[in-house]
């Protein structure tokens, strides 16, 4: 991989693959909304199909919400935010353009980009963004969304570290 063959490039693409396939599988056994995953290859994976034959589920960014689903929506995208951060992930590409809305329910999808919380300098920062957006498309459908606050709400719950903090830097693995 280092030295850029061929070989290397496939392998880079493989482990990308195995990445998201076996988040969305931890993802999913955990009781996340995101599609479940039934496979991977050598270059997809196959995964649950959200809408119907014919008919995929559009994204959340071209749908207007009335206000009062679109409070309960929040609420969910939140609960899934949390969910992952408990676990120490972050999405690190989450927005309306990565969530799916079919049958009055939102599901997250596009997970390559899967960050450790404790394992970089920048993990608080992808968080914020990853609130912000969502925070971007929800208070267009009329909802109070102060993405910073909540953003540092999870933050303090649910990570042992301050934002600029990371598990090397004190001393720890990052699955201790
Ligand atoms: N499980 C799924 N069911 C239905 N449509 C999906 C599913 N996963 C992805 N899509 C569709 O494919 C598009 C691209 O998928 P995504 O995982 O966001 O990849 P990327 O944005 O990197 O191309 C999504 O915007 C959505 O329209
Ligand atoms: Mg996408």
């Amino acid at each position: 991989m280092r030295n850029k063959t061929a070989f290397g490039a496939e392998l880079t693409h493989i482990s990308w693959l195995m990445h998201e396939y076996v988040t969305l599988q931890r993802l999913h056994a955990l009781g996340a909304a995101v599609p479940q995953p039934v496979g991977v290859g050598d270059n997809a994976i196959l995964m649950d199909f959200i809408g119907a034959p014919g008919h995929a589920a559009p994204v959340l960014h071209g749908v207007t919400l009335p206000r009062a689903k679109a409070q309960a929506l929040l609420a969910e995208v939140m609960r899934n935010i949390e969910l992952m951060l408990q676990h120490g992930m972050i999405h690190g590409d989450l927005s309306a353009y990565n969530i799916l809305y079919w049958d009055g329910k939102v599901t997250l999808i596009d997970f390559p980009q899967v960050t450790l919380s404790e394992g970089n300098h920048n993990a608080h920062r992808i968080f914020q963004r990853d609130v912000r957006r969502v925070c971007e498309y929800f208070r267009l459908q009329g909802v109070d969304c102060d993405a910073d606050a909540l953003a540092a709400a999870l933050w303090a719950r649910h990570v042992r570290l301050t934002p600029d903090r990371t598990a090397r830097d004190e001393g720890w693995r990052a699955d201790d």
